[in-house]
Order: structure tokens, then sequence, then C-alpha cells
């Protein structure tokens, strides 16, 4: 089975963005961690980002698509700002009937008010927040072991 590591906008900028907020490690180490978490657990990786919503959304169907196959065990999704502000997701997830782990690096509820409500916790699983990068290996263990 597969588990979909699923990032959305600002995400490619990993390491150089706000490297006080979101750590000195770049998307690649990510992609590199995750790749050990899945193995790790027995898990195929597909790690993705797009800045683009409706690609996010599109991501998210063809997810839905693949976990009805039982090819999918789930997806970890940091949806960045999009978490934030998007009902198209919010919809595309329940839409699907795709099983989420909602993740973020930082801490988004010590951090400004407008980060503190999500339109995709309620849709998710199970979420995920202020662990920094190690927060995705936590995400692949949980659908792992649920
Ligand atoms: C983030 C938190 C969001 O508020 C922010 O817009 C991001 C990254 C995180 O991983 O901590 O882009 O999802």
């Amino acid at each position: 089975q597969t588990i979909l590591v699923l990032n959305g906008p600002n995400l490619n900028l990993l390491g150089q963005r706000e490297p006080g907020v979101y750590g000195a490690q770049t998307l690649a180490d990510v992609e590199n961690l995750c790749r050990a978490a899945c193995e790790r657990h027995g898990y195929t990786l597909d790690f993705r980002q797009s800045n683009h919503e409706g690609a996010l959304i599109d991501a998210l169907h063809a997810a839905g698509a693949d976990q009805a196959a039982g090819t999918l065990a789930g997806v970890v999704f940091n949806a960045g700002a999009y978490t934030h502000t998007s009902v198209a997701l919010h919809d595309a997830i329940k839409g699907a009937q795709v099983k989420v782990i909602e993740l973020h690096i930082s801490n988004v509820h010590a951090r400004e008010p407008f980060r503190h409500h999500s339109y995709l916790s309620p849709v998710s699983a199970g979420v995920l927040c202020g662990f920094g990068v190690h927060g995705y290996a936590m995400a692949i263990a949980a659908l792992a072991a649920t």
C-alpha cells in the first residue's frame, strides 16, 4: 500500500522560508524522512507538493479512488495556508471519503489568530502540529497504526 504525503502552497520554500518557524530542513529532506518512515512501516511513499488549490483537490479525489481500490492507506496533508481558507479542500476530503491526517510543522495554535481555525480538521481522521518536520514521520506512524 501507498501513503500519499501531500504538501500545499509555499512548502517548496522549506529551508529558506522563516527558518525560525519551520526549521532548516528542505522539502527534499522532508521527502527523505517520509521515505524512511514509510519503509519502516512497510508502505510505499508518494510525495507531492503543489501551490495550486485545484491540483490539491485533484490529488485528493485520486487518493479517494486509490483508497477505495485498496492501494492507498491514506494521506498526510499539510495544506499550508489553504488550511485556514479553503472550503473547497474541506469538500474534497469529504466528497472523496479519503482518510487524511492534517499536519502542520509549526504549532498553529501558538501563532496568529487567523491560523487557529482549520477547515480541514472536521473532515480529518486526526491532526498533528507543532513537532517540526518530525510530525511527518509521526503522521505516517499514525496512518500505519490505524
Ligand atoms: C503550516 C502552517 C500554516 O499556517 C502556514 O500557512 C503554512 C505551513 C505548517 O506546516 O506549520 O504554510 O501548515
